[in-house]
Order: C-alpha cells, then sequence, then structure tokens
C-alpha cells in the first residue's frame, strides 16, 4: 500500500496542478513534464480493477473493505516536505545532520543500502534541479512574480491537497531555494522512491511465504483443539492460516505485472524527444551533465554491492540491492529508476 499512497496518489495532484496551470513552454512545466508520464493511465486503470471496491486489494488482503480507509488514514500523517529524502531519514531516525559529512548527513546504520544508494541519487536530481532553476530565475522576485507558478502552487495546496490545504508546513513558494526543494522532492518521489518500493515487490512479495496478504484464523489458544493441532504439525497449518491458494495466485501474478518495466520506459536522465525538448544550452548541458552524473553514479552501486563487508546489501540469500540502479532493460529486472510512476 505504500507505493500506491505515498507515490501514485500524493503525485496526481501535482499532474492536474501542473496541466491547469503551467502553459506547455513553461520551464518548470518542462522540467516537470517527463515525471508525469503514464501516472493518470495508471492511477485510472488502479481505480477500476486493483484499489476499487471490491477490487483485487480488499478481495485479497487482510484489511477487506477497510484498505483504503487504512491509506486515507495513514494520509492524514502525509507531510510533503518530509518526502525529501534527507528529511525522511532524519524523521526514522537514521540519520542525523553533519555538515563534515556528504550530503550534509550523517546515516547511523552506515550499511543501509536504500538510504546509502538513495542520498547520491537525491543529491544528483537535486543539483540538476539547482541548475535548472538559476538559469530560468535571477531572483526571488521573479518567483513571487510568476503568476503561471502561484496559481499552479494556490491550486496544488488548496484544491489538489486540499484536506492538507491549513497544514502550516507547506512552503509558500516565494523564494527560488523552496522551489528547488519542492520540485526535487516531487521528482525523487515520482522516480526513485516509487522504483525503491515497487520494483521489489515480485523478489519479496512474489513468494507469498515471504508475505502473506491476510491470515485466515487467529492465533489458536493454549488448551484448544487447534493449539493441539499447530504444535503437532506446525507447517500445515500455517499454510491453512495464510493466503488460501487461489487468492495467493492473484497476488502473485499481480505483483509480477506491478514490478516489470514496459519496454518503453524511460529512465531517470532520459527524456523524449532527444535534444528538442528546449532551445535553451545551458539547461541542455545541465541535463547531459545530469545523465553522466547518474550513469557514475550506477557504477559506484555496482562497486558497493560486490564489497563484501557491506553485508547488509546483499544478505545470506545472496540477492544484492540494486534497485536503485538508474538503468534497466525491459522487464522484471530488479533495477531501474522510470522518471515516472508509470506501473
Ligand atoms: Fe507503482
Amino acid at each position: 500500500m505504500y507505493d500506491r499512497l505515498n507515490t501514485h496518489a500524493v503525485v496526481e495532484p501535482f499532474v492536474i496542478a501542473t496541466n491547469r496551470h503551467l502553459s506547455v513552454v513553461h520551464p518548470i512545466h518542462k522540467l516537470l513534464l517527463p515525471h508525469y508520464r503514464d501516472t493518470m493511465n495508471i492511477n485510472a486503470l488502479a481505480r477500476n480493477v486493483l484499489v476499487n471496491a471490491e477490487g483485487i486489494i480488499e478481495s485479497t488482503f487482510l484489511w477487506g473493505p477497510y484498505s483504503l480507509e487504512m491509506s486515507a488514514v495513514v494520509y492524514k500523517d502525509w507531510v510533503f516536505p518530509e518526502q525529501a529524502l534527507p528529511a525522511d531519514l532524519i524523521k526514522r531516525g537514521v540519520a542525523v545532520e553533519d555538515s563534515s559529512a556528504p550530503h550534509g548527513l550523517r546515516l547511523l546504520i552506515e550499511d543501509y543500502p536504500y538510504a546509502a544508494d538513495g542520498l547520491e541519487i537525491w543529491a544528483t536530481i537535486k543539483s540538476w534541479v539547482q541548475e535548472y532553476v538559476s538559469f530560468y530565475y535571477k531572483s526571488d522576485a521573479a518567483i513571487t512574480q510568476d503568476t503561471e507558478l502561484q496559481a499552479f502552487w494556490k491550486e496544488l495546496v488548496q484544491v489538489g491537497h486540499g484536506d492538507k490545504k491549513n497544514e502550516p508546513w507547506w512552503v509558500k513558494m516565494h523564494t527560488r531555494e523552496e522551489l528547488v526543494e519542492s520540485c526535487t522532492t516531487l521528482i525523487w518521489t515520482a522516480s526513485a522512491l516509487h522504483a525503491a518500493v515497487n520494483f521489489g515487490q515480485y523478489p519479496y512479495g512474489g513468494y507469498i511465504l515471504n508475505r502473506p496478504t491476510l491470515s485466515r484464523q487467529f492465533m489458536p489458544e493454549i488448551g484448544s483443539a487447534e493449539y493441539g493441532e499447530l504444535a503437532k504439525n506446525p507447517e500445515k497449518v500455517y499454510l491453512k492460516t495464510i493466503t488460501g491458494k487461489s487468492d495467493a495466485l492473484k497476488d502473485l501474478t499481480i505483483i509480477e505485472v506491478l514490478s516489470r518495466h514496459a519496454s518503453d520506459e524511460l529512465y531517470l536522465g532520459e527524456r523524449d524527444g532527444g535534444e528538442f525538448w528546449t532551445s535553451d544550452k545551458e539547461p541542455l548541458e545541465a541535463f547531459k551533465r545530469f545523465g553522466k552524473r547518474l550513469a557514475e553514479i550506477e557504477k559506484k552501486l555496482i562497486q558497493r554491492n560486490s564489497d563484501e563487508s557491506l553485508r547488509n546489501r546483499y544478505g545470506p540469500v545472496k540477492m544484492p540491492y540494486t534497485l536503485l540502479y538508474p538503468s534497466s532493460e525491459e522487464g522484471l529486472t530488479c533495477r531501474g529508476i522510470p522518471n515516472s510512476i508509470s506501473i
């Protein structure tokens, strides 16, 4: 459910507000557009067959008809600025600010693959966005005077995420720094965060014993006949308790579909239209540098995975942490960061 709420659902209002208020030639429209590709389509599909009333999630997960209500409750605690990776790590108590550390953050668990790899990706997205924004906005006044940008932000906060409109944590969108941080957080959410929570679903959850979706009976009480059966044959009782065969088959089929990359997927550092998405030279150059830096990060991550002292990357099953490798082939690859939430 994390994948669906914290990425798919929260990004949708950004897509709508962008399309309503930023013209297609607006620089921020051009910046964000690749990160919206296919998101409305996949969300519409999910509303029809996956998260709908009596749909796949409701019929095969423990929470049944309350599944979506659970999501709605979790959304009450959603805080957009905390989806920035550094803020998220600090909030979860796994990192502290440290100006002497790379990215200004010291990980309390150094060998935490998602955090270590994620910080590289986060920093790279941020420096690309910074270069891009500083080309088009030479002062903070240029932000406040940009009526399209102001209308976009207003709709996002007051209508799109209207249930949250009175939250004090929304930035006012008065400075370049606020624009950079907000765009970085949005791009991170649509790309790397989604990739990290989405494409690992099959290798882990595709084996239903790792993560049954429901329990068909209560834990037996000591002294009951069921308890006697459990003591005698725990495996048999376990199989009678977890997700049944036909639901399990349904779940792992859908998890497999959700974990695959389409053949026409575009990954971080790529975009449609080759060099023709803008005629401005400096942003084009900055975008090329962004792509190069991502390729370098990928090499670095491959090296990390061959370092046997980093045991959390590998584990006893010898499955390296590849979810934040930026590139991928088509299919079930457990790697690759698509630009957008498209599955
Ligand atoms: Fe997804």
